[in-house]
């Protein structure tokens, strides 16, 4: 059974985005599973994502994938950097497509942050004599003081990260993945290059508001033209630093102005990451008002997403005109099936895989 579209329910309501619908407006928010070898996704991600799809959300975005080996968080992250990583995500586009949900990918570069151990190994940095090897980022200053200087990337070497971003979005279409996430969040490169606490630079990529966008809006040009032209594409940003003097909502607002110019589908409204120093007011919901301002001031959709937990919290957000789609991250590791049981607290009709009729 799919959703019913005569449901008063809006989380129920098919979302078009491009020549894609979701079939519901639910998204499993993307989560690292520290899990991969050498980049290489395996039955863990495959039975990870494809219960979420069976679980019955319209779209289910895959971790943040790195585009290069030293853009990976951990040595354990999931990468698209070589075309031999496309073989074992096709068996997971194939089975999430099959349960009626859309396959996303998250696209991503660590940048200062990359090189650190699992978080439950202590998230620590990894050193090159154990494994690990150098972050690079926008300047060389350390996410942490004292812990070692990143390398500052030159001009040539964003180049071809931002290269890197396409032949990943490249990988992503051959893997058959129907959409596309550009990380610029939680302090990682995209958003180091954002925010005036990690960006110093001296030359186009840093300064100005319009100079520190520079590099995202460039890899975002780059995967746009990578990526056809039927498929959507989102960015997920973080809306504020959520520390005096950083990045802020106003940013954001500007940035999504420029996403939209670019052919970006939707904002997806992350906050923080970019420093030890933040001061979150953590509470359910507290990241929506960034998406209901994104949406409402740059004309954009946007996800809302953070600490959302209830059917009734998630059907109130888009009521109220909040956001688009509203995506989960820990609710889904609660709960794979978190769609089915808030179809049936708002009424809607179940999204239950066949096999498991008998228990509903
Ligand atoms: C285990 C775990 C892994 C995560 N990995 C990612 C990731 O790969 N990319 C990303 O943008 N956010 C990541 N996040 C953040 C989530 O996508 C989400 O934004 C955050 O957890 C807040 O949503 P929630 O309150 O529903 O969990 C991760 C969160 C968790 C719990």
């Amino acid at each position: 059974m799919t959703a019913n579209s005569n449901s008063s329910s809006l989380l129920f309501e098919p979302l078009i985005l491009r020549a894609v619908t979701l079939r519901n407006r639910i998204a499993v928010s993307p989560m690292c599973q520290y899990s991969a070898v050498d980049g290489f996704a395996n039955d863990w991600h495959l039975v990870h994502l494809g219960s979420r799809a069976a679980g019955g959300s319209g779209l289910v975005v895959m971790e943040a994938t790195a585009v290069e080996a030293r853009g990976r968080i951990s040595p354990f992250d999931t990468g698209i950097w070589s075309d031999a990583h496309v073989e074992f995500l096709s068996r997971i586009t194939r089975f999430i497509g099959s349960q009626g949900a859309v396959a996303g990918i998250q696209l991503a570069h660590a940048g200062r942050k990359a090189s650190t151990a699992r978080p439950w190994e202590g998230g620590n940095l990894v050193a090159e004599s154990a494994g690990g090897w150098q972050p690079v980022a926008p300047s060389a200053l350390p996410f942490d003081e004292g812990d070692p200087a990143p390398h500052e990337l030159s001009a040539a070497e964003i180049h071809g990260i931002v290269e890197a971003f396409a032949a990943a979005a490249r990988r992503a279409l051959a893997a058959g993945f129907g959409l596309v996430e550009v990380h610029a969040a939680h302090g990682y490169l995209a958003h180091e290059f954002l925010s005036p606490l990690s960006n110093r630079r001296q030359d186009q990529y840093g300064g100005s508001l319009e100079n520190r966008m520079r590099f995202a809006l460039e890899v975002v040009e780059a995967v746009r033209a990578a990526w056809p032209e039927h498929l959507p594409l989102f960015v997920r940003i973080s809306s504020t630093d959520w520390v005096p003097g950083g990045w802020d909502i106003a940013d954001s607002v500007a940035l999504a102005r420029r996403l939209k110019l670019l052919g970006v589908d939707l904002v997806d409204c992350s906050s923080g990451g970019s420093s030890p120093a933040q001061r979150i007011p953590l509470g359910p919901g507290y990241q929506v008002p960034f998406a209901e301002r994104i949406r409402r001031e740059a004309g954009i959709p946007t996800g809302a997403v953070g600490l959302i937990t209830t059917a009734q919290q998630a059907e109130q957000i888009l009521r109220d005109g909040k956001a688009d789609l509203v995506l989960l991250a820990r609710e889904f590791l609660r709960d794979p099936y978190f769609p089915i049981r808030a179809a049936r607290e708002l009424g809607a009709e179940l999204p239950t895989p066949v096999q498991y009729y008998r228990a509903f």
